[in-house]
């Protein structure tokens, strides 16, 4: 199972969770990564951890003002980076530039997506990943693989459908090794989750616990 723990902009120490994210991957045969903000990837990066973007933009080198490029994120050490995540939200044709600008610097991509519908639309843009998250769960502590399972089993099926290859994810409330095996046993490839590590008071004790059962 992949285990992303997205940092969001709470307030954590990214330094310190990418430490723990780093030393519990070592421990384990699920594989762990970070998205932090995009600045602090290059900080993050350098631990050693596996360092994921929060967001990339449709864009190329340019006059773009306050936009994220791939470019800089790879440069900084990122080796994959989400889209459309739902508090980041893009239209479509820019969810298929951000895919786009992704591929041209080789980062791996996970589009994001509400829903089992939104989930097949985004697999055909051909991302390596969708993962579904619905808006209302995320941050609540209640797990959408154990709350929602019809809509991880319809995400998996929607995106099987339209391209066998693309990977599903699903996240929102996951905190714990029973929701990520929940979320295996629903036929995901792993998780998205933050809260859950981000505001623990042990990151290390969290992703400890939430790896345990894999
Ligand atoms: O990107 C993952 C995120 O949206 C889920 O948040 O706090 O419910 O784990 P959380």
């Amino acid at each position: 199972m992949f285990v992303l723990v997205n940092l969001k902009t709470y307030p954590c120490d990214p330094i310190a969770i990418a430490e723990a994210v780093r030393d519990v991957n070592d421990t384990t045969d699920a594989r762990l990564a970070v998205a932090p903000q995009a600045a602090h990837i290059e900080r993050v990066a350098e631990t050693g951890v596996e360092t994921w973007a929060q967001h990339v933009d449709p864009i190329e080198y340019g006059s773009n003002t306050g936009h994220t490029l791939a470019e800089t994120a790879a440069d900084a050490g990122a080796v994959g980076t989400l889209i459309n995540h739902s508090e980041r939200r893009l239209k479509l044709a820019d969810i298929d530039g951000a895919l786009r600008a992704a591929e041209r610097s080789d980062l791996e991509t996970i589009v994001c997506a509400n829903n089992p519908t939104q989930v097949g639309a985004a697999a055909a843009l051909e991302p390596d990943a969708v993962a579904v998250e619905p808006p209302e769960l995320i941050g609540t502590g209640t797990p959408v693989s154990q709350a929602d399972p019809d809509i991880v089993r319809d995400a998996v099926e929607a995106a099987e459908t339209v391209d066998p290859d693309v990977a599903v994810l699903c996240g929102a409330g996951i905190s714990t090794g029973d929701d990520v095996v929940s979320a295996s046993d629903l036929g995901t490839e792993g998780v998205l989750l933050a809260s859950g590590v981000a505001k623990a008071d042990d990151p290390t004790a969290a992703l400890e616990s939430l790896v345990e059962p894999l």
